[in-house]
């Protein structure tokens, strides 16, 4: 597994390869890679090269937020990259990506206005900024997105069409633990208790999907339902439920068409979401 740390590098190897006739994948991540990013990585495996970023993106993260305690292991990373059948890291350090003086940011409206962006205040604009930056940097063929982020895949796709950006943006199915939590590198934060507390997610969306699948297109008496179940359970706290339009994540009155159901929650002070997309075309 090659490791490259600079910008100068990373595009010397992309400038051979595409001399070579060489298509390239692209799976930008934090790091603390586990099964749903190796699953990135292996629908990447369509592509004759796949690049794997890992960089922790100190812009995307608000003030108290978890920046400074987020996992990091490279050497695991390698491992599980490797693993998924990946080509190369690129690991750069903050300072390679953000310069003193750096001063220009990818500013969006619409898509980032309500869920995370909204409780998150200007974590999208980090988030993209950097995916911009790795963009320009990487200038893959396809890039690869979880869906378990499904905000952030609908902000990437809108980006990348307002902004012409020549590259096929993948959405990726979410990957769960055997009994339902959603991956995600924020669970080594939880512990046993919590873990077993935050099954309650999966459990109250599944109640959810239930009802639209019996017929119910009313999303308040959905939102409504899923509260109820997560306030059940103790050591959670909603950050969030929210029923928006899939692509415009927009607020919707009727249960029609590509609907995201989307909920963040704290599990103690872990803060996870989880979501499923109904009616998808
Ligand atoms: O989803 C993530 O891990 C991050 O938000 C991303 C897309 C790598 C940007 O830092």
């Amino acid at each position: 597994m090659k490791l490259v740390k600079t910008i100068k590098e990373i595009r010397e190897i992309v400038s051979e390869w595409k001399k070579e006739g060489f298509t390239i994948g692209f799976v930008p991540t934090m790091g603390y890679l586990h099964e749903g990013h190796q699953s990135l990585i292996k629908n990447a495996l369509e592509n004759d090269k796949v690049i794997v970023s890992i960089f922790v993106n100190p812009i995307q993260f608000g003030p108290g937020e978890d920046f400074a305690t987020y996992p990091r292991d490279i050497d695991r990373d390698m491992e599980k990259c490797s693993e998924a059948g990946a080509d190369l890291i690129f690991a750069p350090l903050p300072e390679e990506m953000y310069l003193n003086d750096f001063s220009t940011f990818v500013n969006m409206t619409g898509p980032t206005d309500d869920l995370c962006g909204k409780t998150r205040p200007g974590h999208f604009k980090g988030v993209c900024t950097v995916v911009n930056k790795l963009f320009n940097i990487v200038a893959p063929n396809k890039a690869y997105f979880g869906e378990k982020d499904a905000q952030q895949l609908a902000v990437i796709k809108r980006m990348v069409r307002d902004l012409n950006i020549n590259i096929e943006i993948i959405g990726c199915p979410i990957i769960r633990e055997k009994d339902g939590l959603a991956k995600s590198s924020r669970n080594t934060y939880l512990s046993v208790e919590e873990r077993k507390a935050a099954l309650v997610i999966n459990k109250a969306l599944t109640g959810g999907k239930n009802m639209i699948q019996n017929g119910e297109k009313n999303p308040d008496k959905i939102v409504s339902a899923i509260t109820s179940v997560i306030n059940e359970e103790p050591l959670a706290k909603i950050d969030y439920i929210k029923i928006v339009d899939a692509d415009t994540i927009s607020t919707v009155s009727e249960i029609n068409g590509n609907i995201l159901v989307a909920a963040a929650v704290y599990i103690g002070k872990t803060r996870l979401i989880d979501n499923f997309i109904t009616g998808e075309n």
